[in-house]
């Protein structure tokens, strides 16, 4: 059984998807912790009602000094016997300290199709520029923002009145479905990375779409 901790900043609802797997039976994961950088995070009350250990690690207590906010984090996630971080809406840039305390064990999902649209806004960015697809990426992490081997990616349409919100829906959908499954995938062992990309053993290429129809 993979033990995982789940790092959230807000709502924590891709952290939600990923303990709802992990409540499944035979799932091979458990999250053992969902720790926060945000005290009034939202998904912190909902994973107590779990039963979860949950803990704060305020970043705002370690004023500039990263590295000591990063030690912090590290120390509560090493409590719990973790050999996997899941990032779930963790709005904090990682610097290259973390990063390789955890390399090719730490995971983020993102809501654009990478390497297009990192950053925040990033649903705005892809209506702004007119792209017909956007979706969402699971990746390990690297030392540069949003950016590292990629291990799952979902496409989703970009309609003609898309809004913010009507795109970011669309697309949390997805991201619901695909950390779940990226996190069995690392579980079971299936994930292996070489030359910085993710091969991923026994699964078939799905099929490729293209928008808009003819
Ligand atoms: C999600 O859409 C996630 O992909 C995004 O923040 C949202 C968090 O929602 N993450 C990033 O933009 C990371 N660059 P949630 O708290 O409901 O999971």
């Amino acid at each position: 059984m993979l033990k995982v901790a789940v790092l959230i900043s807000g709502r924590g609802s891709n952290m939600k998807s990923l303990v709802n797997a992990c409540q499944q039976e035979g799932f091979p994961a458990q999250i053992a912790c969902v720790i926060s950088n945000k005290p009034e995070a939202q998904g912190l009350v909902w994973a107590a009602e779990q039963g979860i250990p949950t803990a704060v690690v305020n970043h705002r207590d370690y004023g500039k000094d990263r590295e000591a906010f990063e030690k912090a984090l590290h120390a509560e996630i090493t409590k719990h016997g973790v050999r996997l971080v899941c990032l779930a809406g963790f709005l904090r840039l990682l610097t290259p300290w973390f990063v390789t305390q955890w390399l090719d064990r730490l995971v983020n999902i993102h809501p654009s199709l990478l390497p297009a649209f990192p950053g925040l806004h990033v649903q705005q960015a892809a209506i702004d520029y007119g792209a017909r697809f956007s979706g969402c990426t699971v990746h390990f992490v690297r030392s540069e923002m949003d950016h590292g081997p990629i291990i799952v990616q979902a496409a989703v349409p970009v309609l003609a009145h898309d809004t913010e919100d009507t795109l970011a829906a669309r697309i949390l959908e997805f991201e619901h479905k695909i950390y779940p499954q990226a996190l069995r995938w690392i579980a079971e062992g299936r994930v292996n990375v070489h030359d910085e990309k993710c091969f991923i053993a026994d699964v078939n290429a799905p099929p490729s779409t293209i928008n808009p129809c003819s």
